[in-house]
């Protein structure tokens, strides 16, 4: 038998050859196009910026399941600590503020189906050079920005370039190297609302339709966009939609029928992710979108007594499941995110994604300030009463895998980009 070249046409054989030739070909371009998959910058040259490295590669074909995984002892510690960073908020400064135990910073989220980097500063200045990225949220959002600016602090100095409301509410850093703003709004809810907590009646208004626009408005200049909420609704509110009153929750004596929190959480969710998708595909300029999952909070006994969240230690595996209100809160914003990101699929620009973060902070116990949420607590003797932080996080913390899996999401939609051009 004669052994033929498809594309070149056999001299003594030239009809066979002629009526192969397009099956050929349409045998070719499948191999090719697996061999452009799998190799597909073989062919330009080396110095091209969409060559991606082996590692690279490795990180784009492989999808991660990042709540998947465990803590593993860590030798390595944070990348910075409270006198190498000024921007920690005092309450969460565990160590200056004379926590004694300290085993609490080695700890690694080590993901069962990949690799989870250390937080790399400079990956991150580079891939968001010239954008402006906030933080939109209660203060779960700001725990996780401070975490987020020390530790690209390490690498580029942040100038804080706007500063606003009372206990920092509102606040700008510049990183000149990088040309990188990033902000912190306080929006505990995400919709308008009246905070009522401290004064008057003990009960929050919120309008569950109507956007806050104290972000809302500046998503013009907002190129990324983390929202961050949870705590906030479990407060005595009450609860407006369309101008009318929906219900409350916790309100005995105002004469509303009680709705809980769960469904409210939901439509101010709603109302938020709708406002960045009309305002941001409608001038198609894009935004990257993250909503970070519910953070547990971890009281074993009363919050003013000593031992409100006493673990020295991360959960182990199986030792505590993810159940109850934790569960609940972050069902609902896994179906909310995961509902509009069909329709974000066919908006230019627009990226969303979970930072599904709820199950690996539930294994961290160990993570909060506790009574060290005040300095030195202890000095003069163990008191009766002593207030305890069990929500928030000790910066350097379990909040800093929060910035590392987001660098990770970032990271991979870069390459991805980078594939399409
Ligand atoms: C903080 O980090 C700096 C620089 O790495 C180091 O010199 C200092 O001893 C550290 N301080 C504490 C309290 O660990
Ligand atoms: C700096 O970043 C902002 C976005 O935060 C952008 O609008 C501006 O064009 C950038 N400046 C330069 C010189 O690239
Ligand atoms: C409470 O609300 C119900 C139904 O709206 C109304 O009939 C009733 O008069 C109200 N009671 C008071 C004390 O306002």
């Amino acid at each position: 038998m004669d052994v033929m070249s498809p594309l070149k046409p056999h001299p003594n054989s030239p009809s066979p050859t002629k009526k192969l030739l397009p099956f050929a070909l349409y045998a070719l371009l499948p191999i090719a196009l697996l061999c452009f998959y799998f190799h597909p910058f073989h062919h330009l040259p080396p110095n091209n910026p969409t060559i991606l490295t082996k590692e690279e590669e490795i990180v784009y074909e492989t999808p991660c399941d990042y709540t998947d995984g465990r803590w593993v002892h860590d030798k390595m510690g944070p990348l910075y600590n409270g006198t190498t960073c000024g921007t920690i908020k005092d309450g969460q400064n565990c160590i200056s503020h004379g926590r004694p135990d300290l085993d609490y910073l080695y700890w690694r989220w080590r993901p069962s189906q990949c690799k989870l980097p250390r937080f790399s500063p400079n990956t991150f200045l580079r891939l968001l050079s010239n954008k402006h990225i906030a933080f939109v949220g209660d203060s779960m959002a700001r725990n996780q920005l401070e975490s987020l600016l020390c530790m690209l602090a390490t690498a580029s100095n942040p100038n804080l370039v706007y500063r606003d409301g009372e206990d920092n509410k509102f606040r700008t850093w510049h990183f000149a190297s990088h040309n990188i703003s990033i902000s912190v709004y306080w929006s505990p809810f995400l919709v308008k609302g009246v905070e009522k907590s401290k004064a008057g009646p003990n009960h929050n208004e919120l309008y569950v339709d109507t956007v806050d626009e104290k972000w809302g408005s500046d998503l013009d200049h907002i190129d990324m966009i983390l929202l961050s909420i949870g705590h906030w609704f479990l407060h005595p509110a009450v609860y407006y939609e369309g101008g009318l009153v929906l219900g409350c929750h916790y309100c005995p004596g105002l004469n509303h029928t009680e709705i809980g929190f769960y469904d409210v959480m939901r439509k101010a969710l709603k109302t938020a992710l709708k406002t960045i998708i009309e305002r941001k595909g409608a001038n198609g300029n894009g935004i990257d979108v993250f909503l970070a999952t519910f953070s547990p909070s971890h009281f074993e006994g009363e919050w003013d007594k000593a031992g409100a969240c006493p673990k020295t230690k991360p959960y182990k595996e199986g030792e505590k499941m993810l159940e109850g209100m934790d569960a609940d809160m972050r069902a609902i914003e896994v179906e909310e995110i995961e509902a509009v990101k069909v329709n974000a699929k066919q908006i230019e620009g627009l990226r969303i994604e979970m930072l599904d973060v709820t199950k690996l902070s539930l294994m961290r116990p160990d993570g909060h300030p506790g009574p060290y949420m005040y300095p030195f607590p202890f000095a003069n003797g163990v008191r009766e009463r002593v207030q305890n932080d069990c929500v928030h996080w000790c910066l350097p913390g379990p909040v800093d895998t929060w910035n590392q899996i987001l660098l990770e999401v970032i990271r991979k939609w870069s390459i991805q980009s980078r594939r399409k051009e």
